[in-house]
């Protein structure tokens, strides 16, 4: 079974506030985007890897990506209309035999979706997912334990607590077969806005397995997160 990975990199990166998308900002002098690619191609299990950025930045994007397994496509106003794009894009080439086929039909069987804002991500972490969808589970995420009480809250006013032993924080990679990912997508309909992939999975009444995620593949949201990214890694 083969292995595509989509990384929806076309965000914005406001509530970094590094003056650039946050994808291509430098972390220890590379960007984040190519940091994550490049833990994805690490893992030994990703064939191809298709990057989503903004359509100001394709050109930049190859430049830095050059000589490796890159498709670089324009993203979409959310992250969801960006995966969606992506995955019409394996489709299409899927359908022409494609310039670099995957599989000898010229399609991926798994696909993985990666923010590039995770881009300490391990390489074990990817290959636990795509295992985990090869032993029969259709749509796979990592996840983490919550360390924090958890409360939800109206304007200031606290209105409950949630039982945090039953939550668990999100992250990515999250791996699919491409079938699951495919319909989940398109029975929500193309308006659908959803802050992870399987979530549209759940949504169409779909099954999620979870599989241990790791603290370093956390997401570099603040500027806090790219210094301690960047801390991690002089400490590496
Ligand atoms: O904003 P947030 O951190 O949740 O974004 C998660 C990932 O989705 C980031 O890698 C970001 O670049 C990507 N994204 C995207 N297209 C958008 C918005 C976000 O590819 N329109």
């Amino acid at each position: 079974m083969s292995v595509a990975a989509v990384v929806p990199a076309a965000g914005s990166g406001t509530r970094l506030g590094a003056g650039a998308p946050k994808a291509f900002v430098p972390l220890a002098g590379v960007p984040i985007v190519v940091r994550a690619v490049d833990g994805l191609l690490a893992s030994g299990v990703v064939d191809e890897v298709l990057v989503a950025v903004p359509a100001s930045l394709v050109n930049q994007a190859e430049e830095l990506l050059a000589g490796r397994p890159v498709r670089v496509l324009v993203g979409g106003a959310e992250r969801t209309a960006t995966v969606r794009r992506a995955l019409e894009s394996l489709e299409a080439r899927a359908a022409h035999g494609g310039e670099r086929a995957v599989t000898p039909e010229g399609h991926a069987d798994i696909v993985l979706v990666h923010d590039a804002a995770r881009p300490l991500t391990p390489p074990a972490l990817i290959a636990s997912v795509v295992e985990a969808v090869r032993a029969g589970h259709p749509a796979v995420v990592p996840v983490l334990p919550l360390a924090d009480t958890v409360k939800q809250v109206v304007g200031s006013h606290v209105e409950s607590t949630v039982d945090r032993s039953r939550l668990r924080a999100v992250q990515t990679p999250q791996g699919f077969t491409v079938d699951t990912l495919r319909a989940a997508y398109a029975q929500s309909g193309v308006d659908a806005v959803a802050t992870d992939d399987a979530g549209l999975v759940e949504r169409v009444g779909g099954t999620v397995h979870t599989v241990p995620g790791d603290p370093a593949a956390f997401k570099v949201t603040t500027a806090w997160d790219l210094r301690i990214a960047e801390l991690l890694l002089e400490g590496s």
